[in-house]
């Protein structure tokens, strides 16, 4: 049987915990892996609907999360979490339940996350705060405990998606948790020939309309998931249509 593992992605509210662990899962999914992927948002809209944002309830939060990944890790699969989990004993007590466990610092400044506000949640926080009601907003007026030794960091503000999400399948490789199915050396890009042309055409149009050569933007545009959209991106790059940086273009 595969050795199972949990990825678990730690950050401020908009350093990229989501997009990461979509890219990642999408990845090892097609490479046969079984991955769940346990969201944060997604998370507390089921598992744990109806806890607040109070220490007592974040932590019965991730120690549900914990749980549930340390189920999916013993059978083989792999957990991907990403909830903001702050607080390092929380996160300690779930590496020491599960064992195999993957913690991913998404680092990011608090300046950048905020100019993100990819949900206008920090915008609130602020608003909130400054009328005198709290709102436990990590970042703002909660805090954020930093991983002191976490296996993988990724910069988030520093690298691009497609660059953090090479880096994390790199190092799960290093660790032992892959085989060799995960093509990490010719990273996300490989595979061309199975995306249809009807496909790539409409990313053409895509790219050209936006104006953007950006995976986000196609993932929107097309409705496809992160590895697909950035093999168009590194097709459309072979075409000459766009130009994709060497860090995000591998081998082709
Ligand atoms: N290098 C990067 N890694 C991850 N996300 C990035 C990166 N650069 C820009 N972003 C953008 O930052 C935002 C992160 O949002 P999200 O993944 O929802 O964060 P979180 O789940 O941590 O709250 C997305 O809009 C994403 O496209
Ligand atoms: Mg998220």
């Amino acid at each position: 049987m595969l050795k199972g593992f949990t990825l678990w992605f730690t950050g401020l509210s908009g350093s990229g915990k989501s997009t990461l662990a979509h890219a990642v899962a999408e990845e090892l999914a097609r490479a046969g892996r079984l991955v769940d992927l346990l969201d944060g948002d997604v998370v507390r809209q089921q598992l744990s609907k109806g806890l607040s944002f109070s220490k007592e309830d974040r932590d019965t939060n991730i120690r549900r999360i914990g749980f549930v990944a340390a189920l999916v890790t013993r059978h083989g699969g792999v957990a991907i979490t990403a909830a903001i989990s702050p607080y390092r004993a929380l996160r300690d007590e779930n590496r020491k339940l599960i064992g195999n466990f993957v913690e991913v610092y998404c680092k990011c400044p608090l300046a950048k996350c905020e100019e993100r506000d990819v949900k206008g949640l920090y915008k609130k926080a602020r608003q909130a705060v400054a009328d005198g009601k709290p709102m436990h907003f990590t970042g703002v007026d909660d805090p954020y405990e930093e991983p002191l030794q976490p296996e993988i960091v990724v910069e988030t503000d520093q690298a691009s998606v497609e660059a953090g999400a090479a880096k994390i399948l790199k190092r799960l490789h290093e660790l032992g948790y892959l085989d060799e199915k995960v093509d990490v050396s010719s990273g996300l890009n490989a595979h061309h020939e199975h995306l249809p042309a009807e496909l790539i055409a409409k990313a053409e149009v895509a790219v050209r309309k936006t104006g953007r050569a950006h995976s986000q933007a196609l993932m929107d545009e097309l409705h496809v998931g992160f590895v697909t959209a950035s093999r168009l991106l590194d097709i459309l790059a072979d075409k000459g249509v766009v130009v994709v940086s060497e860090n995000v273009k591998r081998k082709t």
